[in-house]
């Protein structure tokens, strides 16, 4: 019983970097109500993990994980995504992930200021150690995920998006991409979660505000979202 929270962690095999944490809100409708899915937003950092539970993590979860794996002789370089249930008796792993968290992935990397190919680079080389410490933006940034009708259940696709434009105009935010194609030269909806319009704020509220603000733009037949991403970050 807890709060759901996302620890990620680059590793060479020999030097660990955690990535700020970050929030996932796996369930369809406000209020973490309905169907489960794939996550229909995130934030990062979040709150409930902080600094001294960070360290918590990565010292009797992360370090004990790669060396473990070292000495089964199967050494990983990658993503290591801790999906965490933070209870009352502290953090506990519910799955491993190898691989960046959708939508976890996009507030986590709008904030990130060293350029993410050095990283994997040096990841992939071994060479984690000789990188220095990663650049952080320090302002919070939320994910919206706007998703097509239906969706986590059957939904139809190929419904024109618009207001892409005027959404990337909205200071601070950038739209990712996650199930839409191209067809005639037009975006279409081709994925039940569509659009993870990422925004960055002062604050979790102001980078929520600001994320809600492009998602207005942005419009399709049936497109929905969350009204309340972030919402947890205020009561911790
Ligand atoms: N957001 C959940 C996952 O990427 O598995």
């Amino acid at each position: 019983h807890g709060q759901e929270a996302s620890v990620l962690a680059i590793t060479d095999g020999q030097t660990l970097v955690t990535l700020p944490p970050a929030q996932d809100h796996k369930r369809a409708y406000d209020g973490d109500a309905g169907p489960n899915t794939g996550g229909m937003g995130a934030y990062s950092p979040a709150p409930l993990v902080d600094e001294p539970m960070l360290h918590w993590v990565e010292e009797h979860i992360f370090v004990p994980t790669v060396h473990a794996m070292k000495r089964a002789r199967r050494p990983f370089r990658g993503v290591l995504y801790a999906g965490l249930m933070i209870t009352n008796q502290g953090p506990k792993v519910l799955e491993y992930n190898v691989r960046f968290g959708d939508p976890e992935c996009q507030p986590i990397l709008l904030r990130l200021k060293s350029d993410l190919v050095d990283v994997l680079e040096a990841t992939a080389d071994g060479s984690l150690d000789r990188l220095g410490p990663l650049e952080w933006d320090p302002r919070p940034a939320v994910c919206v995920v706007m998703a097509s009708e239906g969706y986590p259940g059957d939904y139809a696709k190929g419904y024109p998006i618009r207001g892409l434009a005027e959404a990337a105009q909205v200071p601070d935010v950038k739209v990712f991409h996650a199930g839409t194609t191209l067809k005639d030269g037009q975006v279409v909806t081709s994925g039940g979660r569509v659009l993870g319009v990422t925004a960055l704020g002062n604050s979790i509220p102001l980078a929520k505000l600001q994320a809600y603000t492009a998602v207005k733009c942005i419009r399709w037949d049936g497109a929905w979202c969350r009204k309340d991403i972030s919402d947890k970050a205020a009561v911790i």
